[in-house]
Parts: C-alpha cells; structure tokens; sequence
C-alpha cells in the first residue's frame, strides 16, 4: 500500500514545542523537542495487515551531534538509539527509515530522545 504521511505536529508530543521558523518542512510546522532526555512524540498510525513495516522519519538536525531516539511500539522498544545525523542546517531536511513491527489496526509510535540534546528537529512520519 501507499505510504500515509503523519505530521509530527497532529502527533502527541511530551516536552517539545510546535514551531515553524525553519523552512522546508510539510504540513503547518515541525516539532522541537526539548532538549533533554525524555522528550518525545508519539504517533498514532494504522496498519492494514500486521506485521513488519518501513517507518520513514523526515528531520532535521543543524547540529554536528547525533540526536538518537528509542522507537517504542505500543510500548514495547522496537528500535534501539536509531541515528538522527547532523543534515548541516535546521533548514535540511532528510530521511531516515527502519522496520518494525506493527499489529493491524491502530498502533502508538512513540520516538523519545535519549541524550540531554533531546531529538531532531521532526517533520513527519510515513508508514
Ligand atoms: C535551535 C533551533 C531549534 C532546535 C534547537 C536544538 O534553537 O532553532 O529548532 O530545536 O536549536 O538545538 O534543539
Ligand atoms: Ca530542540
């Protein structure tokens, strides 16, 4: 199927503010998570079938500094420390993909930052 786009900022978000002062993002902004450890959105996707599934997040990180986030899935941690690059400007926006897996129906992805950093800068997420 088609790939659905969820905006961070429809998403539920924990220490972290909607912004729009860097362009290039979609949608109406992008959120800045606070920088510290903990800060998170969490996305509310469907899955028509169960099973794995390509995550897509667009970011951005004008920093040099890695920004890792843990990757929960209903609660459980799917992915470990997943790598969010410097993308050498808040205006740069890129990609980052992983796989996880998803029950049918309605699922809570939830992206927490795991350094006092907090996370990128997050455009979106597409499943
Ligand atoms: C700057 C930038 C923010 C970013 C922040 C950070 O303040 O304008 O968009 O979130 O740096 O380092 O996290
Ligand atoms: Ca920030």
């Amino acid at each position: 199927a088609a790939p659905v786009l969820y905006e961070s900022e429809d998403a539920t978000i924990s220490r972290g503010v909607v912004e729009a002062n860097h362009t290039g993002f979609t949608g109406s902004g992008f959120v800045n998570y606070d920088n510290v450890t903990g800060s998170y959105v969490e996305y509310t996707v469907n899955a028509a079938q169960a099973g794995q599934h390509t995550l897509t997040f667009r970011y951005a990180n004008g920093t040099t500094v890695n920004r890792p986030l843990d990757i929960t899935v209903n609660g459980s941690l799917a992915v470990d420390d997943l790598g969010f690059a410097g993308t050498g400007a808040w205006t740069t926006w890129r990609t980052v993909t992983t796989t996880v897996n998803l029950a049918a129906g309605s699922n809570k992805i939830r992206t927490t930052a795991v350094t006092a950093n907090g996370g990128p800068n997050a455009d979106s997420l597409s499943v």
